[in-house]
Formats: structure tokens, sequence, C-alpha cells
């Protein structure tokens, strides 16, 4: 069986020869043209994002972002205003996210290192957030622990992972790879199956990942000490599962997919647990 260091040596070999978002990115890794399709290319997978880590409201504020990849969010906080942090297990991760900030002229610091282990004072920060991340520690609530020790009193987490109850689980990663396509037969489990079919790996990578019912994100911000939990589910396109995506191709395919019900979709079976919490004051 793979241990900690094992899982966390794959996500640094996953990230190093495949930038998150990166496939099919036109220009030179590290250039602004580069940068600029990354966020175009992550406003339109998610654009629900913006509101739900509310760059606007962090001016002012120190902000640690945790797994911050490229450098998305952190780019996002410090042109909001933000003092912002990023840190990544991924140091290729970091040399890109430090240079996406210089690209735009922005001010804003970001270094290696582990979730499960902060390198930052108690207290240091007034909002966390970790963005399709802690689904890839062998250790969340270590990770959690950690997020809520850094976090000033009365300071907010927001915590975005992938939803075990959602449609794409279902579907897509238990049904169509898992049964049809036979790969939990082969590789055994679940999170197995999720480990190839999830992340784009061009050098075969097999990365951590897991999936959370809501029910258990609370629990664990709970657990971890946090209080005011609220948890919500965002995000379903049609082609995040092979039933709608068959429809969507369909001549016309599109109206049979009205946005009020892709809407109730996302409700019904998002693929992202957004989880907030609060440091008690
Ligand atoms: C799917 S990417 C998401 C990146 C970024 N948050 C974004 O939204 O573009 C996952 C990131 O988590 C990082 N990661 C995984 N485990 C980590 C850990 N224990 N501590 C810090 N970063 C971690 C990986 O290196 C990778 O950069």
């Amino acid at each position: 069986m793979a241990s900690s260091t094992d899982f966390k040596h794959a996500a640094v070999e996953q990230w190093t020869a495949d930038p998150c978002g990166r496939v099919g990115m036109p220009g030179e890794p590290g250039s602004r043209e580069y940068f600029e399709s990354l966020l175009a290319s992550r406003q339109s997978y998610a654009p629900w994002m913006t509101e739900i880590l509310g760059y606007a409201e962090t001016a002012g504020l120190d902000v640690l972002d945790v797994g911050s990849g490229q450098g998305i969010d952190v780019a996002l906080y410090s042109r909001a205003g933000a003092r912002a942090t990023g840190i990544d297990l991924t140091p290729r991760h970091v040399e890109l996210a430090q240079a996406h900030l210089a690209a735009f002229g922005l001010t804003g610091t970001v270094v290696v290192g582990d979730g499960e282990q902060l390198p930052f004072p108690d207290g240091s920060f007034d909002r966390v957030s970790s963005n399709g991340v802690l689904h890839h520690t062998p250790d969340m609530p270590a990770a959690l622990r950690e997020i809520l020790r850094v976090l000033r009193p009365g300071g907010e987490a927001r915590i975005i992972v992938y939803n075990r109850r959602s449609f794409h689980y279902w579907l897509t990663q238990v049904l169509w790879h898992g049964l049809v396509r036979g790969r939990l037969l082969r590789v055994g489990s679940v999170e197995r199956v999720m480990s190839e079919t999830v992340e784009f790996s061009s050098i075969g990578a097999r990365p951590l990942v897991k999936a959370y019912t809501p029910g258990e994100c609370a629990a664990m911000l709970r657990d971890a000490g946090f209080a005011d939990v609220t948890v919500t589910v965002r995000h379903f396109r049609p082609e995040d599962t092979p039933p709608t995506k068959a429809i969507a191709s369909l001549p016309g395919g599109h109206h049979l997919l009205p946005a009020r019900l892709l809407e109730r979709l996302v409700r019904l079976g998002g693929w992202y647990v957004v989880a907030n919490g609060r440091k008690r004051a």
C-alpha cells in the first residue's frame, strides 16, 4: 500500500510534468499570454469560484492559499488588494506562480511547503483558501488543523474539494470508468480509478485523488475546531457525465439541458463541495 510520502511524491511528479490547467494552453509557460489564457480557462471552467472565494472582500487582508498551483488564486487575491501568500508542495508550481505574479507586476509571496505542516506562526492570516487541493493530500484533517492554527481569531477558511455525492463521481468514475471500462476490477478501488482518470498525466503519474461527501467535510471542519461551518455544492457541466455529454452532443441537444435544469443538477450532485468555517474570536 502507498504511504503518505509516496502520495506526496506522486503529487509532485504529477504537477511537475503537467502543471495544473496547462493542457493545450497557448503561450510559453511563464509568459503573460500563458497566464492570461490560464485565467480565462479557469473562469470558463468554474465561473462560480469568483463569488465563492470572494476575492473582492480581501482588500487589506492577509490571505493564504494552500496548494496554490500556478498562482491563479494568489494573483486574484493580490489584484484585489490582499497581502497574498501561496504555498505548494510542487516546486515547479511555485516557480510558475512566482512568474505569474511577476508577469502582471503583482505583489505576493509563494513558497514550497506542505499544507499538513504549514511553515507559518499561529494567527498569521485573516483568510485561508484551498482550492482543489485537500482531496490530494493523505491527511486532510491535519491540513485543516494547520489552517485553523495559522488563522487569526475570527478569520475564515474556504475549502473546495471533490464531492463523493456527485453525478460525476457515480456516473463517470464508478459506472463509466470503473464498471463499463473495467478499471475497477483492474485497479481495485474507486480512488485508484480516479487517480488514473481525474488529472491528466503525460507520464503516467498516479496522484492521490479522494472525494468527500458534504457531511464528511462539515464534520472534518468541526472536528478540527472551526465554528460557523457551512457546506454547499457547486459545478455541473453537461460534459461531466456520459448521459448529459451524449445529450449535449446531439444536434440542438443544448436545448434539452436548459440552464434551470443544469442549476438543479448542480444542487443535487455538483462535483465540488465548498466548505467554509471560522476560527472562534
Ligand atoms: C489540482 S492542483 C490545484 C492548484 C490550484 N489550487 C488551482 O486551483 O489551480 C492541486 C495542487 O495541490 C498541491 N498539493 C497537493 N498536496 C499538497 C500538500 N499536502 N500541500 C501543499 N500543496 C499540495 C499540488 O502540488 C498542486 O499544485
